[in-house]
């Protein structure tokens, strides 16, 4: 079996056996990265452009050492200095890439829709680093990684999203990822960061977060996206805190073996009490090892296509 599509733009792109073959790919990869020499020849002579116009610490360099265990070559490039300072357009940079013949870029934007709009124009493979609050598939699939590893499964599993639901790119790809996969997801956090047709996407909506995580078998916290939101949607970070954020005493009304999980950045001490972060059933570092893994698995899935 292989992936049908050159690109990954979107969850909605990818099926339930793609994502299962995506994520089988990333077991053997995983082992890779235990060596004492991290490196295999598999994407030998191949070129990986890491085209990044927001910041990024996880993502940039989960790809980069990715590649780089494939034995490609990568090459790092920043909006903050190349051309588009000085006002090249996305679709100028991206053709004069082009010419240069990579097989892969990796595309970082704050607009959603940019890098559908480079996969739609170039030959080379488009892979969705995260644009705007629209998506970040490849976070969705280290995060379901995580979760088959530590619980075994995907389908049956419940899982608790809080936080703010409306300008995350990180829960609209899970979101999609979960619900194909059979899991049954529940989000929480304030009215004012939750769509009002969040249940159309067949999600529930419980209000309360010592509600919400009772009976979850995964806790997943997602960052307040204050450069995203435009306007205050809560009154302080010290309420939020209080009433959606993740502490042991909220934590009372989880299971024994639920797993805690954030994408990162973590804004530490307003999702997550800084104890919390630290406890054992929190598996943030786990999810950026796994993130390498599986950018391995869809690196040379995507470019055996090429
Ligand atoms: N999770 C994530 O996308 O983190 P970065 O913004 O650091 O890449």
């Amino acid at each position: 079996m292989e992936l049908k599509n050159k690109d990954l733009i979107s969850i909605n792109d990818v099926s339930p056996e793609e994502i299962n073959l995506i994520l089988d790919t990333a077991v053997s990869m995983k082992e890779i990265s235990t060596r004492e020499i991290k490196k295999v020849p598999t994407l030998r002579g191949k070129t990986i452009v890491n085209l990044f116009y927001e910041a990024s610490t996880r993502t940039r360099t989960s790809f980069e050492i990715a590649g780089k265990r494939l034995s490609a070559d990568v090459i790092n490039i920043s909006a903050s200095s190349s051309s588009v300072v000085k006002g090249e357009t996305l679709e100028d940079t991206g053709r004069n890439l082009q010419a240069m013949n990579p097989d892969q870029i990796i595309v970082r934007h704050s607009c959603a829709g940019a890098p559908k709009i480079l996969a739609e124009m170039l030959p080379a493979s488009i892979v969705n680093a995260g644009d705007g609050a629209h998506e970040h598939p490849t976070q969705a699939l280290l995060d379901a990684f995580t979760i088959r590893e530590k619980k075994g499964v995907l389908e049956g599993l419940k899982v608790l999203i809080v936080g703010d639901i409306t300008h995350s790119r990180v829960v609209r790809s899970n979101i999609l990822l979960l619900l194909k996969m059979g899991v049954e997801v529940t989000v929480s956090g304030p009215r004012t960061m939750v769509p009002i047709f969040i249940e159309d996407l067949g999600v529930s909506y419980v209000p309360d977060i010592n509600d919400a995580v009772k009976d979850v078998d995964v806790i997943m916290m997602l960052r307040i996206q204050l450069e995203r939101q435009g306007k205050t949607l809560f009154p302080t970070l010290r309420e939020y805190s209080r009433f959606f954020g993740l502490n042991r005493d909220v934590l009372k009304n989880a299971k024994d073996d639920v797993l805690v999980m954030h994408p990162g950045p973590v804004n530490r001490g307003v999702e997550i009490a800084p104890d919390v972060l630290s406890a054992p059933y929190t598996v943030i570092l786990d999810q950026v090892e796994n993130g390498v893994a599986v950018r391995m698995a869809l690196m040379y899935l995507l470019t055996a296509k090429q």
